[in-house]
């Protein structure tokens, strides 16, 4: 099964609309004969807009870093998929570790905005990854595939050509500390098997599954080139864009 590798950036809280406009500025160039990946970034929402109009044209897409469930109401400081979709996004990270660490986010609200942005015709990258209690406590296969079960209860397998899941071991988040290639293998070999026991083979062989957590222009060939790993969610190493643009190339095997 060919799966088309997808590298996206997820700024967090980084990246101010100016900013975010000189970084896609800087990126389009680097990146504009890149056929082989697709490449995203995901700025803050105040920083949609701008980056929306910068990348028009060119082969990067645009992802927010959260969604709600609910269409539109009485949600103080909440986004709908409909202002997504309709401000030129095409992706939206769902269930984040720092949104389940700090923000309550939990397996039954990973999958009630799931179904909103998938019914609003978003792509969403579901994030997944155990703490480093639950490795060493030997929970990792437990704790993901918990995860995936409740996270993706009810989603139709015709809706999942529009999910990418983003394995992020929480440990590795912002800590120099990659899992090694063969540590991540073994757990995205494990999530696709968790997602073909739920819907069937065709789904699972389709489904890409990326590597989130440190990954840097120095470890993402070696991270990319295993089997059940179809590209990367990156943190700090995309919020330059030649560091972005190297990790990308090296992704693809250039
Ligand atoms: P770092 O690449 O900074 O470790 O962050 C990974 C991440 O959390 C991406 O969503």
């Amino acid at each position: 099964m060919e799966r088309k590798v997808i590298i996206a950036g997820n700024w967090k809280m980084n990246k101010t609309a100016a900013a975010g406009k000189e970084l896609v500025e800087a990126l389009k160039p680097l990146v504009a004969d890149v056929t082989e990946a697709e490449i995203v970034v995901c700025p803050p929402f105040t920083t949609l807009n701008a980056v929306v109009a910068a990348a028009a044209g060119s082969n990067i897409k645009v992802g927010a870093q959260n969604v709600h469930w609910a269409e539109n109401g009485a949600f103080t400081g909440e986004i709908s998929a409909e202002m997504l979709v309709t401000s030129g996004v095409e992706y939206v990270i769902i269930g984040h570790s720092e949104r389940r660490q700090y923000f309550g986010e939990t397996d039954a609200t990973v999958n009630a905005r799931m179904k909103a942005a998938l019914k609003a015709g978003l792509k969403v990258i579901v994030c997944v990854g155990e703490t480093l209690e639950e490795r060493e406590g030997n929970k990792t296969s437990e704790v993901i595939g918990r995860q995936i079960k409740e996270g993706f209860e009810g989603i139709a397998a015709a809706d999942m050509a529009n999910v990418i899941v983003a394995y992020e071991p929480v440990w590795a988040i912002g800590t120099g500390k990659t899992a090694t290639p063969e540590m991540a293998e073994e757990t995205h070999k494990f999530i696709r098997e968790t997602v073909s026991a739920i819907f069937g083979g065709d789904v699972a062989g389709a489904l890409r599954i990326q590597y989130g957590g440190s990954m840097k222009p120095e470890n993402a060939r070696e991270l990319v080139a295993q089997a059940d790993i179809d590209g990367g969610l990156i943190g700090g190493a995309a919020l330059k864009a030649d560091s972005f643009a190297k990790l990308i190339t090296e992704a693809i095997g250039r």
